[in-house]
């Protein structure tokens, strides 16, 4: 059969691979020779010690992770009874939790408890701002304290791992998932992915408020063909090393106990089969010690993929690759034992996966306390720390995208304000599309609405219009002349724009990212009105909206903020919070600029604007609407005196960059000020800039502070085509400024060889 043939190749290939690069011991420890045994650690010595009493069909069953629902349930706690299971999803609720796991406990032979999983990706019940919003904060400390509350009401209810964060790199708005991850830069997404990590993880894993982190979706997801959801990625080992690995790699040196393997093709490999990203670099290079997931079903799809001739095929060709544990796809379980038996899967594959995951049931501390506590769970409400958590979170998200003629902020003495927009009264969409159990606190859920109202004072009248709704199919006309009256009514309308909750998140990619429905007619006829108009986003993408760029005086981007998004929108709308988020996404002009990010290369005719022989569009600007790092403020910020404190800078040395950033304005604000470089000449051609690390600075009216930066060597380096790190000496430019396309600072060193 050609299956078997192609199997047992894989086999001798992956086992010959991984001793030769020594990195059977990080996949699957062989006993060594007694006189050079290290001492095992003291979980590893447990580990140990279970895994000898285990038989190969209760090693295979730690493997498995199961979704239950209502029809599945009794034959999966049947299962769980002959240790044939290891974790489950989606079970939450510490009494539900609590059932399965005294099924594990105390009916199984081995007692080994189960682990439950969950996608808790931005707060359980406390809902924080989506990550695409939480990242425009650029704050890794704050987004740490997000990730713990969210880790301590996940805890409460059982749950004691999260399929979170999703550290994929993006630079593509038409996929859907674009709202669930850091943006389109490694660097911030690998700060981003290390908070999150530390904050889901705790100072200690086994704390009752700590849950174990999974990084996913390994890897190459976020670079989906034409933007569709679980496309094909093709991309060079170098844009892999560069722009994909470094969060995954950023999020493994933060102790992240588990990773999951993506769903998509890599370059005709598929992720949750490919050796080279799992084995190789993550086990083998990184070291990484603790397991990979598949993603829902993704090992058994390796045979849709035309990667496995069947189930069986797949089994093998997961596990050989270094899949550990089969989510949802039962082909582990229905064929790893005979697969072993027929010798075409070695046990010690087997051993290495399951030492991996009982590892992280140690850590967490689960064989000393498997259960949840029922009583905390029962009384869990969302305390008035967690939803101010969420508050500040969700104020530091918000960017301000445009304001002419200091429209913003509003007064609150404003004497009518009309509000329009059915997102504007939604408390189902801030809650974005991993609400998890977001809904069970809907009460608590703050419209842009109910925060306006409880902003002015109480002489100013609000008007609401739900206007022509967001969907394709939404909005009559009779609900468009309503908004446009509503709006005449009233000095001054914010008008809330943009797209449901559902419109972004996983399987819903758009191929076109204006705004959906009769959105742009209905805000175009209000602004015909002469009525000033603010608009205020609500998406979970960047978005195309290049008349509202143009002709609106007042553009916020608020995105899906959670359980606080009105307040937090109100207190930016009235001034209580200066605005201080910076885009971690560009947003393009058209559709037909994407792809489109600050890094790009310089090719070999960059756009000067001399001729018509340039790397330029004939009916569009290459310059995006707004750039990476883009966000205004109430004030103004005055960046001079840049300064380094060499022209040299040695491969192991590193360099004190300075600059002195004045708030000029008359109000209070907090300043990102990042800090950018570029590689003029080097063997593999470098991005025009690259981000490389940023402060973020508070600063009271009219005072100045000097902002210093040590730029490492190490920051200047870059994956070759050997997928090496190199360190090349030359010159190099770099800026410090607002945003990746500022320009007004500029200076030059060189990196010498010694
Ligand atoms: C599929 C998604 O891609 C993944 O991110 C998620 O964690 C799993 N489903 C489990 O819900």
């Amino acid at each position: 059969m050609r299956y078997r043939f192609m199997t047992a190749i894989i086999f001798v290939a992956v086992a010959s691979m991984a001793q030769a690069q020594g990195t059977a011991p990080a996949a699957s420890p062989k006993p060594a020779p007694s006189k050079n045994k290290k001492a095992l650690s003291p979980v590893d010595a447990k580990v140990q010690a279970l895994l000898a009493k285990m038989t190969l069909e209760e090693k295979i069953g730690q493997m498995i992770q199961y979704s239950p629902w209502k029809s599945t349930e009794d034959k999966i706690k049947g299962e769980i009874a002959k240790d044939e299971v290891g974790s489950l999803l989606n079970v939450y609720g510490a009494k539900r939790a609590n059932e399965f796991q005294k099924v594990a406990v105390e009916q199984s032979r081995l007692h080994i408890p189960l682990l439950f999983g969950l996608d808790v990706i931005h707060g359980y019940k406390t809902i924080f701002p989506i990550p695409l919003a939480e990242d425009c904060a650029w704050n890794p400390a704050l987004l740490e304290k997000c990730a713990h509350v969210a880790a301590q009401e996940a805890s409460a209810a059982g749950v004691k791992w999260t399929f979170a964060p999703m550290v994929d790199v993006s630079r593509e708005p038409r996929w859907g998932r674009i709202s669930e991850g850091s943006g389109e830069d490694p660097a911030l997404g690998s700060v981003l992915a290390t908070a999150r990590v530390k904050g889901f993880q705790g100072e200690h894993l086994d704390d009752p408020n700590s849950i174990a982190a999974c990084a996913k979706h390994f890897v190459g997801y976020g670079a989906p063909i034409a933007g569709r959801e679980y496309n094909t990625t093709d991309m060079s080992e170098v844009t892999l090393r560069e722009i994909h690995l470094p969060p995954f790699k950023a999020a493994v040196e933060a102790g992240v106990e588990t990773l999951m393997s993506a769903f998509n093709d890599l370059n005709g490999v598929p992720a949750s089969g490919n050796t080279h990203t799992l084995r190789d670099i993550l086990k083998g290079e990184w070291g990484f010690k603790g397991f990979v997931v598949s993603d829902w079903a993704s090992v058994q799809q390796l045979v849709s993929h035309g990667y496995a001739a069947d189930d069986k095929d797949a089994a093998a060709k997961g596990i050989l690759a270094g899949v550990d544990m089969d989510m949802q796809s039962h082909v582990y379980g229905d064929h790893l034992a005979e697969l072993v038996k027929e010798k075409k899967v070695p046990l010690f594959f087997i051993d290495g996966a399951v030492r991996r995951i009982l590892k992280v049931k140690y850590d967490l501390g689960l064989f000393d306390n498997p259960y949840a506590d029922e009583s905390k769970e029962d009384g869990l409400t969302l305390t008035k720390d967690n939803l101010d958590l969420a508050l500040q979170e969700a104020e530091q998200s918000i960017v301000l995208l445009k304001n002419e003629k200091n429209l913003l902020p509003l007064s609150k003495d404003v004497k009518s304000i009309a509000v329009i927009g059915s997102l504007a009264d939604s408390k189902m969409d801030p809650l974005g599309s991993w609400h998890c159990r977001g809904e069970d606190a809907l009460d608590k859920v703050s419209t842009i609405l109910s925060g306006i109202k409880s902003s002015v004072s109480k002489d100013c009248q609000v008007l609401y219009a739900p206007g022509v709704g967001v969907t394709v199919d939404s909005g009559t006309d009779k609900a468009l002349s309503q908004a446009v009256d509503t709006a005449k009514r009233a000095q001054v309308a914010v008008v809330v724009a943009g797209e449901t909750q559902d419109m972004s998140g996983e399987a819903a990619a758009r191929t076109s990212i204006d705004l959906p429905g009769r959105q742009e007619e209905m805000i175009k006829a209000i602004q015909a009105t002469g009525v000033p108009v603010v608009l205020v986003l609500m998406n979970g993408r960047p978005l195309t909206i290049p008349w509202e760029a143009e002709h609106l005086p007042a553009i916020v981007e608020s995105w899906f903020l959670g359980t606080r998004q009105g307040n937090a929108v109100a207190a930016v709308l009235f001034g209580d919070v200066n605005p201080s988020g910076k885009l971690v996404v560009t947003f393009p002009r058209n559709l037909g600029q994407i792809p489109i990010y600050y890094a790009q290369m310089n090719t070999g005719r960059p756009a000067v604007g001399k001729e018509k022989w340039e790397s330029k569009y004939i009916d569009c600007p290459n310059t995006p609407q707004f750039p990476f790092g883009f966000g205004l403020s109430y004030t103004q910020y005055d960046y001079s005196n840049l300064a380094l404190d060499s022209k040299t800078l040695k491969p192991s040395g590193a360099l004190k960059v300075t600059v002195d950033v004045k708030n000029s304005g008359s109000v209070a604000g907090t300043e990102i000020v990042q800090l950018y470089i570029r590689d003029l000449v080097a063997s593999i051609t470098q991005p025009v800039r690259k981000l490389v690390d940023f402060k973020r600075v508070e600063l009271a009216p009219g005072e100045t502070k000097t902002v210093e930066f040590d730029l490492p060597a190490s920051k200047l380096g870059f994956y070759n085509e050997q997928g090496k790190y190199v360190l090349e000496p030359g010159s190099f430019n770099l800026w410090v400024g607002r945003d990746s396309s500022d320009s007004t600072l500029q200076d030059s060193f060189q990196l010498v060889s010694k």
